[in-house]
């Protein structure tokens, strides 16, 4: 298939959800082969609600990319097990035949003060948004050495640039990320290994639909200086720029994309 990711071979985490499935849609249409990569069963966000019908998404959304004449698989990996990790990238090349592209695109949100977190809460963040991350990166890279280099997208957010007054630990998770993606980016930029990341401003998800009070929406937006929310497929245009060889002189990099919210 000729396209921006023609020949490449893409491994994508949390798939199933809003932000995933655009950029498995956009990335198979630029003629990537994309191993769809989500918890196989829906898992209850902390003080949210659950995370309904994820699985099932990237099932449909490979079905439908599948029928348009792209190439797409689902697998199931839990991205704070290391275990799965090696599992998923083996089954990756297996399928494929080699790893090109990793999209750590996976994550949860926690909204509460500072003084409503507990520890229980706080690990299972940083289990996936920061652990999930590194044992991606862990397990990708050694793939990608193999096929002689690749890109590593992260998902950060603008809430690891500027803080929000709430969620706290996840933006902890967030600030993380980058500064993980700038380290790594330097640790393999001689493998020919780019590791850049991506910080999403506000995007109409599950993820912000099942975590941030109703309530809270209209002030949100009203914080954004284009007066509106983002739409999936504006990431997934960043994703695929990431992933390409566009992006050749990129690395350790943050791309922002938040209609100028981290502006002010
Ligand atoms: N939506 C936003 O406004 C926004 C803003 C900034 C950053 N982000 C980041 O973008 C990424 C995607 O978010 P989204 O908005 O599409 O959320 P979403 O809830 O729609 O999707 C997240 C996906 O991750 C999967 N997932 C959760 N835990 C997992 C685990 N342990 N292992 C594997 N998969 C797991 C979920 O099943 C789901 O498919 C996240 O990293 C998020 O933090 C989103």
């Amino acid at each position: 298939m000729a396209g921006r990711l023609a020949g490449k071979v893409v491994l994508l985490t949390g798939a199933g959800g809003g932000l995933g499935s655009a950029q498995a849609r956009l990335m198979a249409e630029e003629g990537a082969s994309v191993m769809m990569a989500n918890l196989l069963e829906d898992k209850v966000i902390a003080d949210g609600l659950p995370a309904s019908g994820l699985w099932d998404n990237a099932q449909k959304t490979a079905e439908e990319i599948r029928q348009s004449g792209g190439k797409a698989e689902v697998i199931a990996l839990d991205v704070a097990d290391e275990q799965q990790w090696q599992e998923v990238v083996l089954a990756t090349e297996k399928t494929f035949g080699k790893l090109d592209v990793l999209v750590n695109n996976a994550g949860i949100y926690y909204h509460a003060g500072l003084l409503e977190h507990t520890t229980e809460k706080f690990h299972e963040i940083v289990a996936v948004n920061q652990l999930g991350c590194l044992l991606g990166m862990k397990a990708a890279v050694p793939a990608m050495q193999r096929n002689g280099g690749g890109s590593i997208i992260n998902f950060a957010s603008i809430y690891g640039i500027a803080g929000a007054g709430t969620s706290t630990a996840y933006q902890s998770t967030k600030g993380a990320v980058r500064l993980m993606t700038k380290s790594a980016s330097l640790e393999f930029v001689a493998d020919n290994i780019r590791i850049n990341s991506i910080c999403p401003g506000m995007f109409d998800t599950n993820l912000f639909e099942s975590s941030v009070p109703k309530e809270a929406w209209e002030p949100l937006v009203d914080m954004v200086p284009m007066k509106r929310f983002g739409k999936p497929k504006e990431i997934a245009y960043g994703t695929v720029f990431l992933a390409s060889d566009e992006s050749s002189f990129m690395t350790g990099a943050d791309l922002v994309i938040d209609g100028g919210y981290t502006c002010p």
